[in-house]
């Protein structure tokens, strides 16, 4: 059976998008599920191109027995292809997807990632942690860890039903 390709986004992939393929690879270890996807992230901009992950982010996942170990890279056109499912952080990210996507495929790939959060009251946006404190990161990974879950639910649902 082929992997199942996700790929997270934000603006500069060091903060949200990269945590959010570090607990959706968590959660695949904890349930051995690793061999039935490929996770990803990439970021809309290219400002922080190779970077590690913002070290507040890095802490706070730490907390959360997370290891987040990313560098980031920027989105490129060929990441529209080569995944099935593409998670956009904010709206702003998600505009930015759609405006780049060539094809009504790729255009049909990118969804809200809190669109699978059981928690988001309509608030679809991951906040930009970025110019705030580490309060902020801590509430990231809250909403990061709580729809990473229902979206691996919503996934493993899916593709029992065959
Ligand atoms: P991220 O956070 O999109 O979650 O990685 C940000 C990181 C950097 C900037 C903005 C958001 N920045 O403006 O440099």
């Amino acid at each position: 059976m082929s992997r199942t390709r996700i790929m997270f986004v934000c603006q500069g992939n060091i903060c949200r998008s990269p945590l959010a393929e570090a607990v959706f690879n968590h959660l695949l270890t904890r349930r051995n599920l690793t061999g039935r996807y490929r996770v990803d992230s990439t970021g809309v901009s290219a400002y922080h191109q190779g970077e590690n992950a913002d070290p507040r982010m890095r802490q706070v996942a730490a907390g959360h027995d997370v290891v987040v170990s990313h560098r980031a890279r920027t989105i490129g056109r060929d990441d529209l292809d080569h995944n099935d499912i593409i998670l956009a952080m904010d709206r702003s990210n998600y505009d930015i997807l759609q405006r780049n996507a060539q094809t009504p495929e790729q255009r049909g790939r990118i969804v809200m990632f809190r669109s699978f959060d059981p928690g988001a009251h309509g608030q679809l946006d991951v906040p930009d942690p970025w110019y705030g404190g580490i309060d902020g990161f801590e509430t990231v990974f809250t909403i990061v860890e709580r729809t990473c879950r229902a979206l691996l639910d919503h996934l493993e649902r899916d593709t029992t039903k065959g």
